[in-house]
């Protein structure tokens, strides 16, 4: 019998492990930070967390009704109504920190108004917001998270020992926990039909073909503002140029009446009447999983999101009307920073060029979310083939 002294399988296991154990401390952080993220503890009443309003069973948004169709997110007091609709988090790890271009123009940051520069920093808000979590201060979320001995072993193995005695050293190690999960594969899954379309292991369907022509086309201008960069096919797209945008959403009457929502203009880094009205332009990815639309889900249906474009594109009786209210769109808050310019750009779409658009972005969605899909609406399905954007035959 021949004895060899190193089994042959060792070294590559040894191999395998290596990487896997670098790279354990932070799964470690991560784990951590998911755990902080499902807590209710982490609310005054206890009756929610992170999770709440950004469901992992629901693209990481808020899938209740809140009495509002979905518009707003209610808070842990049962009775608070926020005033935006809580966007899908997933793909949130892909904003860059906040910073003003070289050409004056703002880039990034997270909420809709860029006002936290980092998800650590964005993360230490819902925690303390009256509405939201509605702990009272920061020291009242350490004492909370003082309540879990492992929280506290976990953080101070990661930050040191002592960190939770220090309220800004406290709030930066679970803020950083949280971060870290939100930075993880979850919620980075790159793994919908046109990701998988672009590794070569789909073919999209005819509708979904078309619309992705139509979108990455000159047709529209959806490129210029849901583009990294316009007129560039990459893999890994965010679908936004994370830059902040006036489309003149008007606001959403189911709402009590609230101040109009300046978006940009509120934020405190920011001083300049032309950042009034302006929201950074929402990633495409789930989108037909995350209804309702705009920054005061003021849209019920993806349709009305992409029809209400047309009246920047063409002035008929048709195009002044929101299909979904049979009434006028309702008034614009900041008309003087509204982008005629790159929203005139193209040609408007009808019906048939939004059941495209529609099919495309449905092919956006994570592949775990492909179950919420609804259901497409043959029946308003003309039957009159597709136009000048069909595939060519290669
Ligand atoms: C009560 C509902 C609610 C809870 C609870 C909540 N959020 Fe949010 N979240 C929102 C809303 C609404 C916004 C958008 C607010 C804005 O732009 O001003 C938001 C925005 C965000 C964003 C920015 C997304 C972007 O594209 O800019 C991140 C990241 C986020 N939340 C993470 C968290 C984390 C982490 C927690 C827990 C510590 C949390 N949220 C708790 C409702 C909630
Ligand atoms: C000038 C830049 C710009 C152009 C051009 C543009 N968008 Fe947008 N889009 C935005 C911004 C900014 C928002 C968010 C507005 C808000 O919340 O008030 C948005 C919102 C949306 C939403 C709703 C997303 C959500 O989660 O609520 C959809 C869908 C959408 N756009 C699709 C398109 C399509 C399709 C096109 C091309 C026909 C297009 N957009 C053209 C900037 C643009």
């Amino acid at each position: 019998m021949r004895a060899s002294p190193v089994p042959p399988l060792l070294p590559v296991l040894i191999a395998l492990l290596l990487p896997a154990a670098a790279q354990a401390a932070d799964d470690g952080l991560a784990a951590l930070g998911r755990a902080l993220f499902f807590d209710t503890r982490l609310s005054a009443r206890g009756t929610q967390s992170c999770a709440t309003c950004h469901d992992p069973a629901h693209a990481f948004a808020d899938a209740r009704d809140n009495g509002t169709a979905g518009a707003v997110s209610l808070g842990d007091d049962g009775s608070s109504l926020g005033t935006r609709n809580a966007p899908s988090i997933a793909y949130a790890a892909t904003v860059p920190p906040f910073a003003i271009d070289a050409d004056g123009g703002a880039r990034g940051g997270l909420f809709l108004d860029g006002r936290a520069t980092t998800l650590a920093a964005q993360a230490a808000a819902p925690l303390v917001d009256p509405r939201e979590m509605a702990l009272a201060d920061h020291g009242t979320v350490l004492a909370r998270v003082r309540e879990n001995p492992w929280y506290v072993s976990e953080l101070e193995r990661h930050f040191g020992a002592g960190v939770l005695t220090d309220e800004g050293d406290g709030m930066a190690a679970v803020t950083a926990a949280i971060a870290a999960f939100e930075q993880g594969p979850p919620f980075l899954a790159y793994d919908s039909r046109y990701d998988r379309f672009l590794a070569g292991e789909l073919a999209l369907t005819i509708e979904e073909e078309l619309g992705r022509r139509l979108f990455f086309s000159d047709l529209t201008n959806c490129m210029q503002c849901h583009l990294l960069e316009a007129n560039r096919v990459q893999a890994r797209e965010a679908f936004t140029d994370h830059r902040y945008h006036n489309i003149g959403v008007p606001a959403n009457p189911a709402l009590s009446a609230t101040a109009d929502d300046p978006g940009l203009g509120a934020n405190p880094a920011v001083d300049d009447a032309d950042a009034m009205g302006r929201f950074r332009t929402p990633t495409l990815r789930n989108v037909a999983v995350t209804a309702p639309y705009m920054h005061n889900g003021v849209f019920a249906e993806l349709a009305t999101a992409l029809k209400f474009y047309n009246q920047y594109l063409v002035d008929n009786a048709e195009v002044r009307i929101n299909p979904e209210t049979g009434q006028a769109w309702g008034a614009r808050p900041f008309p003087h920073t509204i982008e005629h310019e790159m929203l005139g750009r193209g040609q408007p779409l009808d019906d048939t060029r939004v059941r495209h658009l529609i099919a495309f972005l449905r092919a956006l969605t994570d592949r775990r979310y492909e179950r919420l899909l609804p259901p497409l609406d043959i029946a308003s399905a003309p039957s009159h083939g597709a136009e000048e954007e069909e595939p060519r035959h290669e």
